[in-house]
């Protein structure tokens, strides 16, 4: 029995307009209005200049909202950086680092990933820290040993911030969050299977056990081609705790189907 809250969130990327967020985000808000999901946690995380709009459009939902980036600078003369008390002054209570979109195509570094987890933890902002393989690492066996050493980089700064290291508060587990994305499913349609997810989400535990001493406690989520047709199979297994979806995060229907989900397999009893 899953005792961890799944968390759903809808990784926007570099889509959305002030007419299309509202379309979206009125339907969802419609739609969890009527049908809470009180079992799972939701966000969302649209591009930071619409982070504001979508404050407005869910004022007192249950719908959270995250950024998709953060500076690991406090702030001052650095062009086209976004800070964390940005963030937090707009209401963000997520930020998703280490995307493997950013460390491709930005040549983030796991110590890049690492320093911009610290700045968001210290803000008190909640971390969604992806991890993932290329299908080249995989093929040439080496999926565990990148995901042993991404996952030992982020654990590090993580476990400092927890235990109150060099920021201002310590960060509460559950604030906390590992999305493993197999690069090889990201947009492509090519989900992972449900137990190739799953192995990689128990070898995650396992690290998450060795270091921290405590695996349990930890979200992982599952991203990468997440779809109304494939998520009750993935999230069915025993180590997967929800998702980090991309695409299906735009098409409303989709990304509630995605919730429901989620809801359905989050064996967390939820009171009515
Ligand atoms: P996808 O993206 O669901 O479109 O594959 C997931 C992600 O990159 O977070």
């Amino acid at each position: 029995m899953k005792t961890r809250k799944p968390l759903v969130a809808g990784n926007w990327k570099m889509n959305g307009d002030t007419v299309f967020n509202e379309h979206l985000l009125g339907e969802l808000r419609a739609s969890l209005g009527r049908e809470p999901l009180a079992a799972i946690e939701i966000a969302v995380c649209p591009p930071f200049p619409y982070l504001a709009q979508a404050g407005g459009l869910l004022a007192g939902s249950a719908i959270e909202r995250g950024a998709q980036n953060v500076s690991d600078r406090p702030n001052g003369a650095f062009t086209g950086e976004v800070s964390a008390t940005m963030l937090v002054d707009l209401g963000c209570r997520w930020v998703i680092v280490g995307h493997s979109e950013r460390r491709q195509s930005m040549g983030e570094t796991d110590d890049d990933v690492c320093a911009k987890l610290t700045m968001a933890a210290a803000h008190g902002l909640g971390i969604i820290a992806c991890i993932g393989e290329t299908l080249e690492e995989r093929e040439s066996g080496r999926t565990e040993a990148v995901l042993a050493r991404q996952v030992d980089a982020l654990v590090g700064a993580a476990s400092q911030a927890q235990r109150g290291g060099d920021v201002a508060a310590p960060m509460p587990a559950e604030r906390f969050v590992l999305a493993y994305e197999p690069v090889w499913a990201i947009g492509t349609g090519r989900s992972a299977s449900p137990e190739i997810a799953q192995q990689a989400h128990a070898f995650i535990r396992s690290r998450l056990a060795a270091l921290a001493g405590e695996g349990r406690a930890t979200r992982i989520l599952y991203g990468g081609s997440v779809k109304p047709e494939n998520a009750g199979s993935l999230f069915a297994m025993p180590d997967i705790d929800g998702g980090l979806i991309g695409g299906a995060a735009l098409i409303a229907d989709d990304f509630l189907a995605i919730c429901r989900a989620a809801a359905a397999h989050s064996g967390v009893s939820v009171e009515r």
